[in-house]
């Protein structure tokens, strides 16, 4: 993965491993954070979403008086807006906003105020609908709902333009506005891709710049297969499954899922620059969706100066044991926090969830407690801000049955409320104990590790399977799990990030590789670290085409192993793995390992035509160690013993903590959640301070103590 314009490797011929996609181009637009925006001995404040728009006047100053009433410190508005701020082409009304900026600021509540580019005005899309984005069926967006313009439209970016300047001129240099959202969860939805005119010219663009040349192109996506071969860039139209007799070019697939994720940080960080040009002493984010694929929240590293996302964790998902559909999962939420905070270190949930939502399948009620935990769980993963969408509960709208904070009657505290009111209260406890020379504890911070990701390698498997029982972010999850079991520090890093620093790199299911990442891969490992690589590592190229030599070629030499052949089982056909007389059962991906010599077994297949073959294996190199995982087990259980023996082997005295049971230190606090169906003991001394919840941490609970 990479930030700024992504350049698919200029004027380079398809046999050279030696692309640049990781290179940082974009022009840097955040300065350094402000210290003050978050300041550090509050560690972590909270807030709230409120319309103003849609409830009467009357009542917002009795609304924003409860809001505080509550604890909250601070609250969100104006991102669907639009039409409020302007009724009609160029006639701009900020005086409702105005009011309620000023009614937050005097009850000590500081302001997110956003731009509402995610729901166009009517008037704007009869007027131009044009600016309407085009599914792959070739249908026209309607007006009625959000995220229906096409922000490629170089005229939709005018209009988004002028109400940008508007809003920053009116409240950029305003001290009561703490900080900005761009947009609202960046996305078509489940339409992903628009089809429309301007898509299509920016699509031709982006490759025209991206390739020089037309023979280039053809070089890239295959075009001697099929007769595919272009004339000119003008010819190329977005691939489109529903129109596309049989399968794309998966080359041509992955450029347009770097275009599409490109195009989007494109977007946000044109608004950036339009707000940018009056604020004075605010910050800027937009709230990306977790875990989704299409937008990439690297590329905005240097754009953006807080990093927060959407997260509902209850959504009729069923998660693990008895009691994870009213828990959450604890892998996602953690490692959402491990990927943002890893940009600056300003991050948190923009939108976390108040209770039922609306939009599941089925939308159960959290456990009473759970959403307290997952407050704290942000505590302790070092966010500096949650926010939770909404204070009050819809009366009309597409999100009835969507808690708030408050009861359908707008005064009375839901419980998901009276729980925000909780975690702020503790939160505000915590911070009488802060210490600002608290020191990250020795045998923690030795376990720290960089967890690798890359959404070229989602993409381009996801473009081409191979296999339906292969999914690249349970795989993720595989380890991100065991590395919290053995209470590792996580940073969730893209790889054109450094990690030489981290005593522990780990890097899932890397399938395309250049030769830069080899070589500061082994670079690392010489001066003493431990990279952990697994199966389906190091296949591709960067243009995702295989190597015109022995498989995963590139890396061979790093891992201290051949792999002669690979493998993927059928639905209903398990193979078996065995390592220190244990079998584990696995069926998506078997890579068959046969290792150099000084390379030692960790695991070999049990069965299968190739029984008694390696499955994973480790090797010195230098000061270091390198382990090669080459089999996604279906329940992880193989490759939690195996990072267990890794950081065990570096003498980083592992910790064996039970599954969806976390525990993180953040500023001195060590900091307790409990996502599974079983009571937890904490393992703090008995001297411990225990300053939040109690030392059998319940399901759905959080403790939180000083040692
Ligand atoms: C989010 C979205 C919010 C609201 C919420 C409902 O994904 O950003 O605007 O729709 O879901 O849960």
């Amino acid at each position: 993965m990479r930030s700024g314009p992504i350049r698919v490797h200029p004027r380079s011929s398809a046999a050279l491993p030696t692309l640049l996609l990781f290179a940082l181009v974009t022009t840097a637009l955040a300065a350094p954070p402000n210290p003050n925006w978050f300041p550090k001995q509050d560690m972590l404040t909270i807030g709230v979403y409120y319309y103003p728009e849609a409830w009467p006047q009357s009542q917002w100053a009795r609304d924003m008086a409860n809001i505080k009433k509550l604890g909250m410190e601070y609250v969100h508005m104006g991102e669907f807006a639009w039409y409020f701020m302007e009724p009609s082409e160029g006639k701009f009304d900020f005086a409702w906003l105005e009011k309620n900026v000023e009614l937050a600021h005097q009850n000590g509540l500081k302001v997110i105020l956003c731009t509402p580019s995610a729901t166009p005005p009517i008037w704007l899309v009869q007027q131009h609908p044009e600016v309407l984005m085009v599914d792959a069926q070739g249908r026209t967006m309607q007006h009625g709902s959000r995220e229906q313009a096409d922000w490629s439209s170089p005229l939709y970016r005018e209009y988004v333009t002028k109400i940008d300047t508007e809003l920053a001129k009116h409240f950029g240099n305003d001290p009561r506005v703490w900080g900005w959202q761009i947009d609202n969860e960046l996305s078509h939805y489940g339409r992903r891709y628009s089809y429309a005119k301007a898509s299509t010219v920016k699509f031709r663009d982006w490759l025209r710049e991206a390739y020089g040349s037309i023979d280039k192109l053809n070089e890239s996506w295959g075009g001697a297969f099929w007769s595919t071969h272009y004339q000119n860039f003008d010819q190329i139209e977005i691939p489109n499954a529903q129109t596309l007799v049989a399968d794309p070019s998966p080359h041509s697939v992955l450029d347009l899922d770097r275009w599409f994720a490109h195009e989007a940080a494109d977007y946000i960080k044109m608004q950036a620059t339009v707000l940018r040009q009056y604020t004075k002493n605010q910050w800027i984010t937009t709230n990306f969706m977790s875990m989704h694929e299409d937008v990439d929240p690297s590329l905005s590293q240097n754009t953006l100066d807080v990093f927060s996302w959407t997260h509902y964790p209850v959504h009729g998902n069923l998660n693990e044991g008895p009691l994870g559909f009213r828990l959450g999962s604890a892998d996602e939420m953690s490692f959402m926090h491990d990927f943002m905070r890893s940009f600056n270190g300003l991050s948190g949930p923009m939108e976390l969830q108040p209770g039922e939502v609306n939009w599941g399948e089925v939308n159960p009620w959290p456990l009473p407690g759970a959403i307290h935990m997952w407050l704290l769980r942000a505590f302790g993963a070092g966010a500096r801000l949650v926010c939770t969408y909404r204070y009050r509960q819809p009366l009309y709208g597409s999100e009835l049955y969507h808690k708030g904070l408050a009861e359908p009657d707008g005064v009375t505290p839901s419980p998901g409320g009276r729980e925000y009111s909780q975690a702020m209260n503790d939160v505000r406890e915590l911070r009488k104990h802060y210490n600002p020379n608290a020191q990250e504890p020795q045998s923690y911070a030795a376990r720290r590790t960089a967890f690798l990701i890359a959404d070229d390698n989602r993409w381009d498997i996801s473009n081409h399977k191979q296999t339906i029982r292969w999914d690249t972010v349970a795989h993720w999850m595989r380890y991100y799990r065991a590395l919290k079991s053995v209470q590792a520090p996580v940073d969730v890093l893209t790889p054109e990030r450094d990690f030489s620093k981290h005593p522990f790199v780990v890097a899932p299911a890397f399938q395309l590789m250049n030769e830069d990442l080899v070589r500061r891969f082994t670079e690392y490992v010489q001066a003493g670290g431990h990279l952990v690589l697994t199966c389906r590592t190091g296949q591709k190229d960067m243009h995702g085409h295989l190597w015109e030599g022995p498989w995963a070629m590139p890396i061979l030499p790093l891992i201290g192993a051949k792999i002669p052949i690979y493998d993927d089982l059928p639905v209903g056909v398990n193979g078996h793995v065995s390592a220190a007389g244990k079998t584990y059962a696995w069926g998506s991906w078997g890579d068959i390992l046969q290792p150099d010599e000084g390379t030692q077994v960790l695991a070999t297949y049990s069965d299968q035509f190739y029984s008694g073959k390696a499955a994973a294996v480790t090797r010195k190199l230098g000061k270091g160690t390198v382990t090669y995982i080459g089999v996604d087990t279906l329940d992880g259980e193989l490759e939690r013993a195996l990072i267990h023996q890794v950081y065990a082997a570096a003498g980083a005295s592992p910790a064996n903590l039970a599954p969806n049971f976390l525990i993180d230190w953040r500023d001195g606090f060590w900091v307790a959640t409990n996502f599974s169906s079983e009571a937890q003991p904490i393992p703090a001394p008995n001297n411990a301070q225990i300053l939040v919840g109690q030392r059998e941490v319940p399901p759905g609970g959080a403790t939180v103590w000083i040692e």
